[in-house]
Order: structure tokens, then sequence, then C-alpha cells
């Protein structure tokens, strides 16, 4: 590779990096700063395809200016990702289309980038004359609409009538549904790396990931949602909800799930070829509608909602059942959602310039309130 080729190196000469594809990304970043922290060389493979994601990478190389070295090209590049591949001593494979609305307008990209651009780093590792792990961020859409879980509606939220559903969520052994281009090309690709630990014994771990959230997220209504709501309601904006609100995830800040992705890597000997749901649990199960009034709380005002039909493949209810990731990963409990959305409004609004926020309870008024 050249510098023509768009790679950007430091002293790396002789060190094995690790490559973390997507690496400019939200997760990407996040669990690249960590490496890089730890003292490890770490090779960002990313096509800076996502808006803004370029600081991500500069933030990076700022702070590790000897650690961290990025090429500048697309997943689908077979050959730049053969190149990127070939030193890595682990792989941590997050460059995707993340969105399914993107996924149902150029469903063929979609494939190219999320099943191929897989492929042609797994192809990379199965010719390697040595075994290198490779960690993969897989969804919950793999597990579909979960149209059979019967759910009641409450005010605020939709919540499963099965009180053991309601209070584990939804676990490994869920059989695959794929919904959507992006559900199937996530699905097809979740599949190819499980089938690369089975077929040719490439050292595998698939994280079936519900929402993360925290800083260095660019989020949009595509994807996101967490800091897209967040980054709406701080500049005063309009936030348009697609259903009636009352759809549930349980969310996940990214520090949390930066250490199962170390935890599996550190263990990838003896969990390769599995699968892990990883989220927040039923204790971090919120949905819009809570999100929204938490988000109210912390700027102090307001926000203004309109409504909109419901999108293809949006689960009413999604929260995983993370216990078999906490335990054979040795997770320590989640952060809770309501301390770690707050810290993100902190980081959202300090990195915009926005006036940080004031939560409601710690106005004058509300301490008078309360006295
Ligand atoms: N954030 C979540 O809640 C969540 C949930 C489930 C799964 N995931 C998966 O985790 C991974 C990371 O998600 P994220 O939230 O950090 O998203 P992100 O968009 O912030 O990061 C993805 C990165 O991939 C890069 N990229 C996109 N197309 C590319 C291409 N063709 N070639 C090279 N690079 C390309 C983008 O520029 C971006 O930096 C994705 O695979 C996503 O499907 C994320």
């Amino acid at each position: 590779m050249t510098a023509g080729n768009g790679l950007s190196r430091p002293a790396l000469a002789g060190r094995r990096p690790i490559l973390v594809t997507g690496g400019a990304g939200f997760i990407g970043s996040n669990l690249a700063d960590r490496l890089a922290r730890e003292g490890h060389d770490v090779l960002i493979y990313d096509a800076l395809a996502r808006p803004g994601v370029e600081t991500n990478l500069a933030w990076l190389k700022a702070r590790h200016p000897q650690r961290v070295s990025s090429v500048v090209a697309d997943i689908r590049d077979e050959h730049g990702v053969a190149d990127a591949a070939r030193e890595a001593q682990a792989v941590f494979h997050f460059a995707a289309q993340v969105a399914v609305t993107t996924s149902l307008v150029t469903p063929r990209e979609d494939f190219a980038i999320n099943v191929q651009g897989t492929l042609h780093l797994l192809e990379a590792l199965r010719t390697r004359d040595e075994s290198v792990p490779l960690l993969f961020a897989s969804t919950n859409k793999v597990y579909g609409e979960l149209a059979d879980v019967a759910l009641e509606a409450t005010n605020d939220a939709y919540v499963p009538r099965d009180p053991a559903v309601r209070a584990k969520g939804i676990g490994e052994d869920r059989p695959l549904d794929f919904h959507t281009p992006y559900g199937c090309s996530k699905g097809a690709a979740d599949q190819y790396v499980l089938d690369y630990a089975r077929s040719f014994s490439v050292p595998t771990v698939v994280m079936r990931m519900s929402c993360i959230y925290g800083p260095r997220q660019m989020g949009t209504e595509d994807q996101g949602w967490v800091a897209h709501f967040l980054i709406r309601a701080l500049e005063g904006k309009p936030i348009s909800i697609y259903g009636d609100g009352r759809q549930v995830r349980d969310v996940l800040n990214v520090a949390d799930a930066v250490d199962a992705y170390f935890s599996a890597w550190k263990r990838i000997g003896s969990i390769q070829g599995r699968a892990f749901n990883l989220g927040g649990g039923p204790a971090n199960a919120v949905s819009l509608r809570q999100l929204l009034r938490h988000v109210e709380d912390l700027i102090g005002r307001p926000v203004d909602l309109t409504f909109a039909d419901w999108r293809a493949g949006d689960q009413r209810y999604y929260v995983s059942d993370a216990s078999r990731a906490a335990r054979e990963l040795e997770l320590r409990p989640p952060m809770p959602w309501r301390t770690g959305v707050a810290a993100l409004a902190r980081w959202l609004a300090d990195e915009r310039g926005v006036e940080a926020p004031v939560p409601r309870t710690m106005r004058p008024q509300a301490v008078q309130a309360l006295s």
C-alpha cells in the first residue's frame, strides 16, 4: 500500500497492528481508542462513508499519533482488504452499511458492503498461515420482527405478555428470521463469520448487538436514534417518530460494548464459532417515549414531535437476553441508561458548542419545589 492508496501510517513498521474496519465510526473509534490506550498498534480501514466520522479519525490520530494508522478505502475493495489484513494480529469488523432505510433503497450496495465485504475479510484470514481472530458486529435484526412475541401496550411502551420474556429478553436460541435487505445482509454475514470457524477453523465470534449509544455517535434519523434524539433536542429542532413511539429497545453504553469485545477477544480460544447477544438487557429497556421524556428532563424543555407511519422491519419490542455474554465474557453490570444518556447529552453539547443541558431536577425552581 502507498500513501496514494489512502494509507496514512506513522511509525508502525515491523509491529503487527490490530485491524479495525469501520474504525472511524462510532463503535469502531471507541474500540480503537481503547486498543491504543492499552498499547496496541491499530490500523483503521474505513471509507469515511458516514458523514462526520472523519472527525473521529482525526481525534484518534491526535490522541495516539504513534499508535493509530489508517487506510481510507472501501471494504468492497478485495485487494485493499487483503493488504490491510495481511499483517493484522486480530480483526474487529465494524465497517458496514448500517441503516435499514438505506438498504431498502439500494439493496445491491447494502449486499456488496455487508456480505461481500465481510467475505473479503474472511477469505483474507482463511488464507493466512496463522490463526487470526475476527470479531464481527452483528445485530438483533437477525431475529426478525418477533411478531409471535405477544405484546401489550401500556401508556408509553410495549411489554411482552409472557413474564419470562419480560424478565429475560430474547436469547440466542431464538430462530433466525431475516427481514429487510439490511437484516438479510447482516444476517448472511453473521452466518458466514460463524461458518468460517466451523469450516476453516478461523477463530471468529459474533456479537448480535441491540442499540449501542455513547460518545462519538453521529446519530441520524436512520441509525443511532439515542444520539439523534439528543442532537435534535439540543438544537431545538423537531423529532420525527415513526410508529407510535412505544417501541422498546435495550440500550447499552459503548464503553460496556467495548469491554465485551475485549473480553471476547481475550477468550477467543474457548468461545470461537459462537454468537452472543449484546445489549443493556431488561434493566436498560426503554421506549422511544420514555427516552424522549428523559431527554426533555435533561435539556429542561419540551421537544417538538411529529408522527409518521411505521417503518419496514421496525420491531415493536426487542430486548436482549444478554445473560450468556455477561456470564461467559464475565462482564460487569451495564451502565444504567439514564446515567449514560445524561453523559452523552453533555458530550454532544460540548462537541457542538451548545450550552450544556441543565436537568430539570437541578434547576432552582425544581429545587424549590422539592424543598
Ligand atoms: N450502533 C448500533 O446500535 C449497532 C447495533 C447493531 C449493530 N451495529 C453494527 O455495528 C457496526 C458499527 O456500527 P456503528 O454504529 O459504529 O456505525 P457507524 O456508521 O458509526 O460506523 C460504520 C463505519 O463503517 C464505515 N463504512 C461504511 N461503509 C463502508 C465501506 N463500504 N467501506 C469501508 N468502510 C465503510 C463508515 O464510514 C463508518 O465509519 C456496524 O457493522 C453495524 O451494523 C451497530
